[in-house]
């Protein structure tokens, strides 16, 4: 998008001067939907970590892997989905309706332009249902508690969860191990957690080039290890095999050529909740 576009959206809380993690990852994969602040900072990102766009491409192709297996082998039929992202191909939806039409999605994130986007979210099978609500993971009570999550998705029955990509956007002090069993607490045993996230571990120098970049621009987080990331999301469920791993290598499918470690840098895993 270039910056005239941006009348368009014509949503006021749309801050094109800042950038902001939701399109700078629509930038790394290709999309439309970015300003000059976002491609400024991510080219600053991509020079330090080139491969930025790799890790963002093999993140969402796990996202789309996982969400598969959910809908086909597990028989999940409601999903929410915190952090999600612009609208690109693939969106959990398309994905899981195609699979089983009647599948339920609510989609959450607390950036404008992803609002802003949100009819495409939106545009569900008509035997299944989208939502799309705009809320803060670091308040999991209240988007447990709002009225569009409670009418599209019924607790009483297996839901799952995706944090995908999201987590490494909160820091210590936001104390994501606790907004992560908040959600879980809520949802019934044989529900599902998808969750991927920013490690350092592979390539030290530029991944810590990369957020240091962020942070100086005003975009918060921290990568983790492949431990703090598992204690974080996946303590007290039961992974789904091969476990955390590099998104690359979750349930690969592709007999392309295999990122290194350095290039994917984001860890992934699936587990149930017992
Ligand atoms: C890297 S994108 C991941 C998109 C998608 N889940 C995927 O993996 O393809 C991260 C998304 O998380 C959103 N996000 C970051 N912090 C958030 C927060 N505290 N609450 C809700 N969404 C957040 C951003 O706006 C962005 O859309």
């Amino acid at each position: 998008m270039d910056d005239s576009q941006a009348v368009e959206v014509s949503l006021s809380e749309v801050d094109v001067s800042r950038p902001h993690a939701a399109r700078m990852y629509d930038y790394y994969l290709g999309g439309k939907n970015h300003f000059a602040a976002d491609r400024e900072l991510a080219d600053k990102v991509l020079a330090s970590m080139p491969a930025a766009r790799i890790a963002a491409r093999e993140n969402r192709a796990f996202m789309g892997r996982a969400v598969r297996f959910l809908a086909e082998e597990a028989g999940i039929r409601q999903f929410l989905d915190i952090g999600t992202g612009l609208p690109t191909t693939g969106s959990v939806h398309e994905i899981a309706q195609a699979v089983a039409p009647e599948a339920r999605v609510v989609y959450v994130d607390n950036d404008p332009l992803v609002l802003a986007h949100a009819r495409a979210l939106l545009a569900s099978s008509p035997e299944g249902k989208t939502a799309y609500v705009h809320a803060d993971l670091r308040d999991p009570a209240a988007i447990l508690a709002n009225a569009e999550v409670r009418e599209v998705i019924d607790f009483d029955q297996p839901v799952a969860l995706l944090l995908v990509a999201v987590l490494h956007f909160l820091l210590d002090e936001d104390q994501p191990a606790r907004v992560v069993a908040a959600l879980l607490d809520a949802l019934p045993a044989g529900s599902y957690l998808v969750a991927s996230h920013g490690t350092t571990e592979h390539d030290p120098a530029g991944t810590a080039a990369g957020q240091r970049a962020y942070r100086r621009s005003g975009v918060t987080g921290r990568a983790r290890r492949s431990d703090e990331f598992a204690e974080i999301a996946f303590s007290g469920l039961d992974l789904v095999p091969p476990g955390v791993v590099l998104v690359s290598e979750w349930r690969r499918i592709s007999s392309g050529p295999r990122p290194t470690p350095a290039e994917v840098s984001v860890y992934g895993g699936v587990a149930r909740k017992r």
